[in-house]
This record gives structure tokens, sequence and C-alpha cells, in this order.
């Protein structure tokens, strides 16, 4: 695995710090881009400490110009990006609320980071890998997509949207693009922040018992970004203990 690179936004913390200790366990160089750049490089220690190889900072996935140059700095580490994981998103309570109590600029930020965020980072990472054996995109989206209702489930609805379209253009350059679409899973974000009785309504929702947990999560992109999954592209896997589960 010498040589690979892997790319995660919103890698300060939550999931992406969770991809970028698991890509880097096995391997890759994992570079976390993050509008906190404390946290960004304060996760890349933490990997480096274990021995991996890691690199953290700051950025905003909405950036274009900013976008450009990180992915050119992540590429200059191994000649090229292998693995681009589109994790950065809104999520918090402020940006789950109906979006009559929320109103257009929030609405408008919660999209742009969410559906353009991916856009943008797809597009500034596409020339860097272009040509490199078994590369792939995983795009984070979430079960709420899959029930609508909600500003943020309609962002996440557009991003199982967006990987398809992605699946398709990027197909002629061999580079694979999923999506995972998380359920429930207590990341530090949704247990401060979450109230309880909207974490026992989703949880309602569920076929299994069991809290859905990061390793849950981090186990379906590494099985995505693996020769094991070579000949599937423009999916959205759910990871959801059975939730709102459709023919
Ligand atoms: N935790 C869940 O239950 C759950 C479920 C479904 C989907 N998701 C999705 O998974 C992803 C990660 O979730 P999490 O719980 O780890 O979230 P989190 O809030 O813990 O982490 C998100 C990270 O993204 C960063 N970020 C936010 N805006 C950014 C921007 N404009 N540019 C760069 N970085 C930015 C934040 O600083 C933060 O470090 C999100 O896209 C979220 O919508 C989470």
């Amino acid at each position: 695995m010498n040589g690979r690179t892997a790319v995660i936004t919103g890698g300060g913390r939550g999931f992406g710090k969770a991809f970028g200790h698991a890509l880097a366990a096995a391997g890759y160089h994992a570079v976390l881009i993050d509008i906190d750049g404390t946290e960004a490089e304060a996760a890349a220690a933490e990997i480096r400490a274990l021995g991996h190889s890691a690199t953290g900072f700051a950025g905003d996935v909405t950036d274009e110009a900013a976008m450009a140059q990180a992915m050119a700095q992540a590429a200059a580490i191994n000649g090229g990006i292998d693995v681009l994981v589109n994790n950065a998103g809104l999520h918090s309570d402020e940006y789950g609320q109906p979006i009559l109590k929320m109103g257009l600029a929030k609405v408008r930020r919660l999209f742009d980071v969410n559906v353009l965020g991916v856009v943008c980072c797809t597009l500034a990472a596409h020339p860097w890998m272009k040509g490199r054996h078994g590369a792939s995109v995983v795009n984070i989206s979430s079960s709420a997509g899959h029930m609508g209702g909600s500003a943020y489930g309609d962002s996440k609805l557009a991003v199982a949207g967006l990987t398809i379209t992605f699946a398709r253009e990027l197909a002629p350059d061999n580079i694979r693009v999923n999506a995972i679409s998380p359920g429930l899973i207590l990341t530090e974000t949704i247990r401060n922040e979450l109230p309880e009785a909207t974490k026992a309504r989703v949880k309602a929702m569920q076929m299994l018992g069991t809290d859905g947990e990061e390793k849950h999560i981090v186990d379906a992109l590494v099985f995505l970004v693996s020769e094991k999954a070579a000949f599937i592209t423009g999916e959205t896997l759910r990871v959801t203990g059975g939730m709102a589960a459709g023919v």
C-alpha cells in the first residue's frame, strides 16, 4: 500500500477522523482537511503518534481555490490521490430545524457545504485521481436522505444523486464513486447535540436493537475503497441497522 494517498474532508473529528485512522492503518497517507485546522492537525498528529502517516490542514470544502490548492498539496505527497472521502457536512441541531425556522441563509449554507462541497472537492481531486489504479470516491450521505421531510435530508438526497452522476462521469477514468448512508451513529456531535427524544425516535426506526458505532461506518468505507468492491460504483450503501428499508 506504500505510496497511496487518501484525502478525507471534515477529518478533524467524528467519522472523518475515524476514516483517517483506518486508512492510515491500512497504509495510505491520510490527508485530513477540516474548516477547523487545529482539529485537523491534532487528528493527524494522533495518527502519526501511532506510527502511521498523516497530514492535517485547514480548508473549507466550499472554497474552490482553497480546495484546488489542498488537492495539489495532497497529490504532491505520493504523486496523485487514490481515495477521496467527501465527509465534511453540517448536521448539528442548528441545521436540523424546519426550513421555515432556518430561513434562506442557513439553508443556503447547508446546501453549499453538504452538496456543493462534494462537487467542489470531487472536481478539485479528479485530475489527481485519473490514472491511479483502483481510485475511488466515497461520499457520506445519510439515512435522512431516504426519508424526506427535512432540508438536511434533502441535501443528503442530493449527495446520493451526485454519487450516480459522478460515477457515470468518472467511470471512463476508472474511478469508482459510491456513498454510505449512515443511520444514527453516536459521534460526538450527535451525542452532544441531538435531543434525547429525537435519538429515541430515530433509534426506534432500526430493526436491530444495538447502537450504531463509528466502526460500522469505517468498515463500510474500508470495503468500498478496497479491491473487493472493484465492480461496485454509483451505489449508496445504507449502514443503518435496518432503518427505512424499502423495495
Ligand atoms: N453521526 C451520524 O449519525 C451521521 C448520520 C448520517 C450522516 N452523517 C454525516 O456524516 C458526516 C460526518 O458526521 P460526524 O458526525 O462525524 O460530524 P462532525 O460534526 O463530528 O464532523 C464534521 C466535520 O466536518 C467539518 N466541517 C464542517 N464544515 C466544513 C467545511 N465547510 N469545510 C471543511 N470541513 C468542514 C467540521 O469542522 C467537523 O470536523 C457528515 O456529512 C454528516 O452529515 C452523520
